[in-house]
């Protein structure tokens, strides 16, 4: 592709998603698509010769975007938010064109220092301690690995990575079972297993873990003769928000000296609004902490930062230092890489500078206080019909549902609800997802699209009420 034919077809990509964004409302927020409709559809082997991009650009229109489900879409209610704003997009394009790779200071210098400012100034926006230091990730999926893997290494004095783990003390982390599967994912991937994973029951308001169940359990596991190493607690859980009381799990945490990781991947963001931060009293305490900037801070996909009081115990678990990589007459600069798991790296911090400038804190703050107000007036509004159960409160802007049928028993109930999310998402209207709470089948229902409005909302009460009528039969 010559330079003036890449001008065109980027010119054309560029508008093509800015009419997209500026009409994807009127789209069904989920895909529409059927399972192996894309695959039949496409041919089984690779072209030999190459075609017009005039053709590739048709068919891409053709089969794509109806096989699409809308994550921008301001009705986008499921899972949680993963939003892309216009500057961070403008970002991604110019990030695309460069493409660097940014494994280590010297491969791109600009990458790295950006990296670094974005990261203090998170750290200020969070209100985290001065002293935190941090990294971006891909996923917090990533991030949670490393803190795994540091706090195995950190318990085994740095002998797993040298001899293996056959052969030494068990390892044992701690947390509730409300935490995402990412930490269930770490415990097997780090070689710890799902039976070293010790699971700490819940209580409270925010269900959140109980700190005498997990000394005790502390207690009989170095009894048993296993080592304990670490805890993973929560800060808005995916399920329904559950939250632990970092406070008094790091109280008993340090009186083992354990180390101890937080996932705040979807909630953290909202610690940029000073009234939120009592959801994670004692925050100061914790040795790491991840939040995804591309959930609910708009920052587009993927964006993950991690945060720990101390860089050393990540660098003695993960630091390597080929001599290929070896940079030399730059002392003190710093290279990612050695807080990561892979190599190479993209550049991200681009997006993040792009977004932080354009909106500034209170731009981003305004959006999450809406959300979460929002939310409050949708469940106290949903709560007046008696067909619907609110299952648990807001925890910022996530609340759970069900469609109610005296009718009928839990089974009933439950085989109810998951028709009723299947009308409601396959209408289009609205994008919700599900979860179970006690063997209950219940609906999600969090608010933290960017371009979301108060109508929108509004739509999504008329709908949810409208179909759980239908549903019942009224
Ligand atoms: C609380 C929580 N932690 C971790 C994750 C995993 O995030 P990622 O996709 O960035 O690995 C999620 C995903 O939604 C989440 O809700």
């Amino acid at each position: 592709m010559d330079a003036e034919e890449f001008r065109d077809w980027a010119l054309k990509a560029a508008n093509w998603g800015v009419d997209y964004r500026k009409t994807v409302s009127e789209r069904p927020v989920r895909s529409p698509m059927q399972p192996s409709e894309l695959i039949a559809a496409l041919p089984g082997e690779p072209p030999e010769v190459g075609v017009p991009f005039e053709e590739l650009f048709s068919d891409f229109e053709r089969l794509i975007p109806h096989g699409l489900t809308h994550w921008q879409h301001p009705r986008f209610f499921a899972y949680f938010p993963s939003n892309a704003a216009p500057p961070s997009v403008i970002a991604e394009i110019l990030t695309a064109a460069i493409s660097a790779q940014c494994m280590i200071w010297q491969t791109s210098p600009a990458a790295t220092e950006l990296e670094t400012v974005m990261l203090r100034w998170l750290v200020t926006a969070f209100g985290l301690p001065n002293e935190f230091d941090g990294v971006v990730h891909d996923t917090a999926s990533t991030a949670t690995l490393v803190a795994v893997l540091t706090m195995r290494e950190r318990a085994l004095q740095w002998r797993g990575n040298q001899e293996g783990l056959s052969g030494q003390q068990r390892c044992r982390i701690y947390a509730s079972d409300l935490v995402h599967s990412s930490i269930d994912r770490a415990i097997w991937i780090s070689g710890i297993g799902q039976e070293n994973l010790v699971r700490i029951p819940t209580d409270g308001p925010h269900n959140s873990l109980n700190p005498q169940a997990l000394r005790a359990a502390i207690e009989t596991d170095m009894g048993a003769g296993f080592l304990p190493a670490g805890v993973i607690l929560c800060v808005g859980g995916t399920s329904f928000g559950a939250s632990d009381q970092i406070n008094a799990a790091c109280e008993v945490a340090q009186e083992y000296g354990l180390y101890v990781h937080v996932d705040a991947a979807w909630a953290g963001s909202a610690m940029i609004c000073p009234e939120f931060r009592s959801l994670w009293q004692g925050i100061e305490l914790v040795d790491s902490i991840v939040i995804n900037p591309h959930k609910w801070l708009g920052i587009q996909f993927d964006c993950s930062t991690h945060f720990f009081r101390d860089a050393s115990p990540i660098l003695k678990t993960l630091a390597i230092h080929p001599d290929y990589l070896q940079t030399y007459d730059k002392a003190g600069v710093r290279d990612y890489c050695e807080y990561t798991i892979p190599l190479g790296r993209r550049f991200r911090a681009l997006k993040m500078w792009f977004v932080l400038r354009y909106y500034g804190l209170e731009g981003l703050r305004t959006r999450i206080r809406n959300h979460v107000a929002w939310s409050q007036v949708l469940v106290e509004e949903l709560r007046q019909s008696p067909l619907i159960e609110i299952c648990t409160p807001p925890f910022l802007s996530l609340f759970t549902f069900r469609l109610l049928d005296q009718s009928l028993s839990e089974e009933g109930l439950n085989l109810l609800n998951l028709e009723f999310l299947r009308r409601i998402n396959d209408e289009g209207l609205i994008y919700l997802s599900p979860t179970k709470i006690d063997g209950r089948q219940v609906i999600r229902f969090q608010i933290g699209q960017f371009d979301c409005s108060e109508a929108d909302v509004k739509l999504a009460k008329d709908c949810i009420l409208r179909l759980a009528a239908e549903c019942v039969g009224h």
